[in-house]
């Protein structure tokens, strides 16, 4: 166990109502938050080695990106290696937006070499010569400790012009977000890096064939590219070995909320949420969201669940809510947050996700009934059919399952007869 002192801000400050504050203890039960890794040491070994011997090393440790979706890192490299098109690109998504997440602070804070370290072992395996770091906006203050060390790592002959004298030449630009959610989506963050309005693209094709200036790309999370670089540095085994219960590797989480400590904490994968809440001190617990808004919202019933690609997915947040806590309340807090980011690009997300919030308000304030909730689900119908992206497709989701996990605190606020789900949206619809 180590506790680091970090300093920034509390991260999740693009959130209207944020209960939680967040603190920079930091947990390991892993081997990154762990380490004591020196920097140029992963490019060392990879350049002594073909591309390949480090892409193969990287699937051999079984590393899945760390933004959420679990997509095989090994995969997605020799995706983009494979694509016809030999002008490649390397980006950092460091938009760390979803709310209670904030584990990439700390990780651009106090392990930005290995990041860079990791971009850059990216770029030896797919062979791209440019490298960018979006940054999130509310994270402007870390912006020049980055810089200086991307200008020591170049002093150092670690970036820059052949690289340790070798025949990799690789740089990296930091490119600062504006404070859009939408912008976490690696699409919407490629058109903003393009200079142009944050709108998700149409996927497929994937940025790794279609990426930056529709060049191959391979846009991987803070966490992914830390894991990679120590993955080269300490061998795939040093990872692999960490998982339990038939998971492999490690996963860093942001835990906030009623616990007795909150922080950053590195687990490895499969660890189950009971196992996460006592090595957090987490008493009369009532519910936990997994993964932010668009993740999962569980109740004590499913606490032996784990954390995992396979079963509860997260980016990274995790956020606990005790007895007290009015979780309607909650969903509402989510359901406005989506409203505040739709980017308005299209309909039914710009519309429905105002609809949905005013529905859930009149709901929370006691003058809701229940055709209210059938008009939430039916707008939900619409909106995960219809909308762009996954922002709108998601939007009400909070709310519906707070309602399907947690219907008594919808009762208690009804003004007419007590809350049976009757409505069949797909009937309806036809
Ligand atoms: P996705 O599953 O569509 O894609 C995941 C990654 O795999 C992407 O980089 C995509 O390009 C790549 N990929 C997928 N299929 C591919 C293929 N056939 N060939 C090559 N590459 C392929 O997931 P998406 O929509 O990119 O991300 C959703 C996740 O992001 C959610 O799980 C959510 O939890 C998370 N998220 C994280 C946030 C954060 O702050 N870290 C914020 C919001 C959401």
């Amino acid at each position: 166990q180590i506790v680091t002192k970090i300093e920034g801000k509390i991260a999740i400050d693009r959130w209207p109502k944020a209960w939680f504050e967040v603190t920079d203890n930091i947990q390991s039960k892993g081997v990154l938050l762990n380490s004591e890794s020196r920097p140029g040491e992963a490019i060392k070994k990879a350049l002594a080695t073909a591309p390949h011997d480090s892409l193969a090393e990287i699937d051999k440790s079984g590393l899945r990106g760390c933004g959420g979706a679990g997509f095989k890192t090994a995969e997605k490299w020799k995706s983009c290696l494979l694509s016809d098109d030999n002008q490649r690109y390397v980006v950092c998504n460091a938009d760390e937006g979803e709310p209670g997440t904030f584990k990439d602070r700390v990780l651009l804070n106090s392990y930005a070499d290995l990041l860079i370290e990791g971009m850059t072992l990216c770029a030896y395996v797919i062979g791209a010569q440019k490298g960018f770091i979006y940054l999130r906006y509310e994270y402007q203050h870390l912006y020049k400790k980055l810089l200086e060390t991307l200008q020591r790592r170049r002093a150092a002959n670690l970036l820059g012009a052949h690289i340790l004298n070798s025949e990799l030449s690789f740089d990296i630009e930091i490119f600062m977000g504006a404070g859009s959610y939408v912008c976490g989506e690696e699409s919407a963050l490629l058109e903003s890096l393009e200079g142009r309005r944050a709108i998700p693209r149409i996927r497929p094709p994937f940025p790794v064939t279609h990426g930056y200036l529709d060049k191959p790309t391979v846009v991987n999370n803070v966490e992914t590219f830390c894991y990679a670089a120590l993955i080269i540095e300490k061998g795939a085994e040093n990872f692999s070995a960490q998982g339990l219960a038939g998971f492999t590797g490690c996963k860093i989480l942001s835990i906030s909320g009623d616990v007795e400590k909150t922080g950053i904490y590195e687990i490895p994968l499969g660890l189950p949420v009971k196992n996460v809440l006592n090595l957090c001190g987490a008493q009369s617990v009532q519910a936990v969201q997994v993964g932010g808004p668009s993740g999962t919202l569980i109740t004590p019933a499913e606490f032996s669940r784990v954390i995992s690609f396979d079963d509860l997915h997260t980016g990274g947040s995790f956020m606990v809510f005790n007895q007290s806590r009015d979780i309607l309340e909650n969903a509402l807090n989510f359901t406005h947050f989506f409203m505040q980011e739709s980017c308005g690009f299209c309909t039914p997300c710009r519309v429905g996700t105002k609809l949905i919030y005013d529905l859930a308000d009149k709901v929370a304030t006691g003058q809701g009934a229940r055709l209210d909730l059938d008009s939430i689900k039916q707008l939900n119908h619409v909106m995960n059919g219809m909308s762009h992206c996954g922002l709108g497709q998601r939007a009400a989701e909070p709310l519906l399952e707070t309602l399907e996990k947690f219907p008594e605190y919808f009762v208690k606020r009804m003004t007419d007869i007590e809350y049976q789900p009757s409505f069949d949206v797909e009937k309806s619809i036809q």
